[in-house]
């Protein structure tokens, strides 16, 4: 018989999790831009990659919207936390729209180096997901035949420059810390003369996220990671999980769990991704103690403090 499943079921709570001051502040931005300007305030792209988060933005009067073609004049628009190609606020200003930037400061980091590289005549190679919104910000820092996309090993195999081309790397700030490592090391062994940041791109709160699922992982048997299906932070958690041997779901939602996924499991971990709110682990935790009684535990392998000011606009 099924003895794990008689006793009470032991949650283990990542700490850190969820919501990183560049979220905080995004989400902030939108709601603040609505108390200041009314409704409707427009928002390019999902302002952060949570549909629990971005359905409450909208029952308070944001519209989202992918283009900026699609906001109508006369109204302000704030740019996502993933940030913009530098075209994005070029045309927002030459058709005289009010725009917030919610960049997280930690991207626009990246895009002040990405322009500094090219200043220097050096050509970038960035590593990063091909299609995520914040490496077609980054990209859209430089003109264009300045930046190559790497994704994997194999992929910095495939590079080739003529002989004396200076180079320089930069990364997404939302990778895996392990994956990235590697890649990193190629591009060293590969281009000795290539140069990068002194500390990585990759954010404290993705590294910090991740750290915490490495201590976690070995403790149960299965961990859940609550984030968006797009959400690059809260995919490379699963990963973490996944690679450590124990096994790992990514869910929206306390709904999404099933009542079989517990059936032999005595310790489960639970985390967030750096868009999930914090109300959805209470509502994952809810659906557990559904389900079977529950112990809870938090594993802290750091403390976060960092917090971001708002734009001039919305504290003047
Ligand atoms: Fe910024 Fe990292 Fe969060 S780049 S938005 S602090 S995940």
């Amino acid at each position: 018989s099924d003895t794990a499943t008689l006793l009470p079921l032991k949650v283990l709570l990542a700490a850190p999790r969820g919501f990183c001051a560049g979220v905080d502040r995004a989400i902030e931005i939108v709601e603040k831009a609505i108390e200041r300007y009314g409704a409707p305030v427009y928002v390019r792209h999902e302002i952060v990659h949570n549909r629990f988060v971005v359905d409450s933005l909208k029952a308070k009067g944001a519209v989202f919207v992918e283009e900026l073609t699609e906001v109508p004049d006369g109204v302000p628009v704030v740019f996502s936390a993933h940030g913009v190609p530098k075209s994005v606020p070029a045309n927002a200003e030459a058709r005289g729209l009010d725009y917030l930037d919610a960049t997280c400061p930690l991207v626009s980091k990246v895009h002040r180096q990405a322009e500094r590289q090219v200043e220097h005549g050096r050509h970038i190679i960035f590593v990063g997901h091909a299609g995520h919104p914040e490496v077609i910000g980054t990209f859209g820092q430089v003109p264009e035949g300045h930046m190559t996309l790497v994704e994997t090993v194999e992929d910095v195999e495939k590079l080739d420059f003529p002989e004396g081309t200076e180079l320089a790397h930069l990364t997404q700030t939302t990778l895996s810390v392990d994956d990235t490592r590697e890649i990193i090391d190629r591009l060293e062994e590969r281009f000795p003369q290539i140069v990068g940041p002194k500390a990585e791109d990759i954010c404290y709160a993705t590294s910090n996220r991740q750290a915490a699922v490495k201590v976690l992982a070995p403790q149960v048997d299965l961990v859940l990671v609550i984030g968006g299906t797009n959400s690059s932070n809260s995919l490379r958690l699963v990963e973490v999980a996944d690679r450590m041997g124990t096994d790992a779901r990514l869910i929206q939602r306390g709904e999404d769990i099933e009542e079989s996924w517990l059936k032999g499991v005595g310790a489960i971990g639970i985390t967030a991704g750096a868009s999930a709110p914090e109300v959805l682990v209470r509502e994952v935790i809810d659906r557990l103690a559904s389900f079977r009684d529950l112990e809870e535990e938090i594993v802290k392998t750091a403390d976060e403090k960092i917090i971001f000011k708002l734009p001039r606009q919305l504290t003047e």
